[in-house]
């Protein structure tokens, strides 16, 4: 990746002269079943981005209670295009159509923000990395549709949903209006992402970019990872679904609480509360036998995550060291 990088050839990206971010976008517009694609620094300012081309200030932005556009993007929906949030609460970070109705504001109202925009994720960060079936992407995007609100995507990890489900990323994508996808998770970038959406609104997707402050010069240089990342790092996530799933059945055996039926891509979460632990007192054994866990939106449940930085050899010494640290012996 980084002799990638060093090798790329550059232009001048605000121009749209830099070939490397013109293969990326169409590189990407293509994977995401969408006309174009916007090279962008961060997934966050995708989906800030997205919130901003499909509404408009004052309207409702309906998304999952704990979804990564409501929880962890400092409010950015009413900072960067006047939004009113409202969360849809689930079980496993997923909806239905008829909780879009439920939730839906009377249009006719002289009182109300109009609903405008509901936003999926897939996988979905706080429920553990789980995905969303293709039937119940279809039930939300035609009670959308039927409604005549827009869609949102956060498909920050979505090339692990579609190699945990099979279903192509395009099937996916090419359902909603607007697809977040994040090169610098599982993709192993230093940095960026895509927007990917029609031709129409990649036009206000390159101002939005602007605005932000995100319009680059010779961005071919990271855009060179991106690349790299589609033709080297996509097949392999499926290693890490299984470094994951092995971490997550030798944890249960050894006596931790791990929910199995949780880990479906790279993730697996620790419930440390049942061991009378908070979560700082675990964060820091484990960090003294060497594993370094990260919080999530749960306050005592870590969160371990297999990616291509972490090989066989270091997850057997998380499975030996973590219940460890945690004070249960391994193998018991
Ligand atoms: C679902 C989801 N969307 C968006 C983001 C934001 O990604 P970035 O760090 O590239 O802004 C994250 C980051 O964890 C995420 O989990």
């Amino acid at each position: 990746m980084r002799a990638a990088m060093a090798g790329a050839e550059v232009g001048d990206d605000q121009r749209r002269e830099d070939p490397t971010v013109l293969e990326l976008e169409r590189r990407g517009a293509e994977l995401l079943g969408q006309e174009d694609a916007v090279y962008l620094p961060t997934a966050t300012m995708a989906n800030q981005i997205a919130c901003r081309v499909l509404t408009r200030p004052g309207d409702e932005l309906l998304a999952e209670e704990n979804a990564h556009i409501l929880l962890s993007e400092q409010g950015g929906p009413a900072v960067h295009s006047g939004l009113v949030t409202r969360p849809i609460h689930t079980r496993a970070g997923r909806f239905a159509g008829d909780d879009v109705r439920a939730l839906m504001r009377d249009r006719t109202s002289m009182h109300m923000a109009r609903t405008q925009l509901v936003a999926v994720e897939n996988t979905h960060n706080s429920s553990g990395g789980r995905c969303w079936r293709l039937d119940e992407i279809d039930d939300v995007v035609a009670t959308a549709r039927e409604l005549d609100l827009k869609l949102h995507l956060d498909g920050a990890r979505l090339l692990n949903a579609s190699t945990a489900t099979g279903i192509a990323p395009a099937e996916y994508g090419r359902r909603f209006d607007t697809v977040t996808l994040c090169l610098s998770k599982g993709l192993g970038c230093p940095l960026g992402a895509l927007l990917a959406t029609s031709s129409e609104l990649a036009w206000s997707a390159r101002r939005g970019k602007h605005l932000m402050g995100g319009a680059m010069r010779q961005a071919g240089i990271v855009a060179a990872a991106g690349v790299y990342a589609l033709d080297h790092n996509v097949e392999r996530l499926a290693d890490d679904h299984a470094r994951a799933r092995r971490l997550a059945e030798a944890l249960q055996a050894a006596g931790l609480p791990v929910d199995l039926e949780q880990v479906e891509t790279n993730f697996v979460q620790v419930d440390v509360g049942p061991l009378g632990l908070t979560r700082e007192e675990a964060l820091a054994r484990l960090r003294d036998e060497g594993v370094l866990l990260s919080t999530t939106v749960w306050p005592t449940k870590l969160r371990a995550v297999a990616h291509l930085d972490v090989d066989d050899d270091q997850i057997d010494a998380a499975i030996d060291a973590i219940p460890r640290a945690l004070g249960v012996l391994a193998g018991v």
